[in-house]
């Protein structure tokens, strides 16, 4: 797949009708609890100055969050085109618009096209998409101090909505799939490039997991 924006399912599921309600939300309610989960692990090691890259973020508040608490550039990454008026809305509003790059690149395809940066966060990202070693090893390597990700609680009741959510998909005629991948599998991929976890907490829906780069050498 080499254009990543050829895959109609993140198209119609990440409509710009799902990208104004995470801005109204945001602008509304401020940063939900996971999210401020993982704002709270970055800020706590520490982000001054840091470069930012956020892979599938969506309309970037949690971007605005990090550079707004002394972050220097944050790059986003998206395979959905939908969320760009959304975004630039945001960004405005928050007059740091010279501080985001925003770009349409499937990281886990092409590593090669993406700069490292101090901190990586994904969240609600592993989950949609099939090869969680290849997005998530991408996500490590590029991470020279701090990696961060949500990640839905593996169960059976997730396992049955995910079952009940993807048979929908398939009856719209949509190639979108989600999927509640293995924790330890997932974390065992990041460690593998040279990072150790020093951050979890249990949500009711959402995981996070904290990782720190064991040599900051990269
Ligand atoms: C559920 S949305 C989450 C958006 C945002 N992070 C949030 O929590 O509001 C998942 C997003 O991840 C994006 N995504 C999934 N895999 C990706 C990848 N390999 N590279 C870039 N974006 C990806 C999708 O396009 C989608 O916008």
């Amino acid at each position: 797949m080499s254009d990543c924006c050829d895959r109609t399912g993140y198209q119609t599921v990440f409509s710009d009708r799902f990208a104004r309600r995470l801005a109204r939300t945001y602008c509304r309610r401020g940063l939900d609890r996971t999210r401020r989960r993982l704002v709270f692990f970055l800020t706590d090691r520490g982000i001054q100055d840091a470069s930012v890259l956020e892979i599938g973020g969506g309309v970037g508040e949690i971007q605005v969050e990090l550079l707004s608490r002394g972050a220097r550039h944050a790059t986003n990454l998206e395979i959905s085109r939908n969320y760009e008026a959304e975004a630039a809305a945001l960004l405005k509003q928050s007059g740091m618009a010279d501080r985001v790059t925003r770009r349409l690149v499937d990281i886990a395809s092409t590593p090669d096209d993406v700069e490292p940066a101090d901190v990586v966060v994904l969240h609600r990202v592993v989950c949609c998409y099939p090869d969680y070693e290849r997005l998530l090893s991408a996500a490590a390597s590029h991470a020279k101090r701090l990696l961060v990700f949500s990640h839905p609680p593996r169960n059976l009741l997730t396992r049955a909505i995910l079952v009940c959510e993807n048979s929908v998909h398939r009856l719209r005629g949509s190639d979108f799939r989600a999927f509640v991948h293995p924790p330890a599998a997932m974390i065992k991929t990041a460690e593998a490039q040279g990072m150790s976890v020093s951050y979890r907490r249990r949500g009711v829906s959402w995981h996070v997991v904290g990782l720190e780069r064991l040599s900051p050498s990269i």
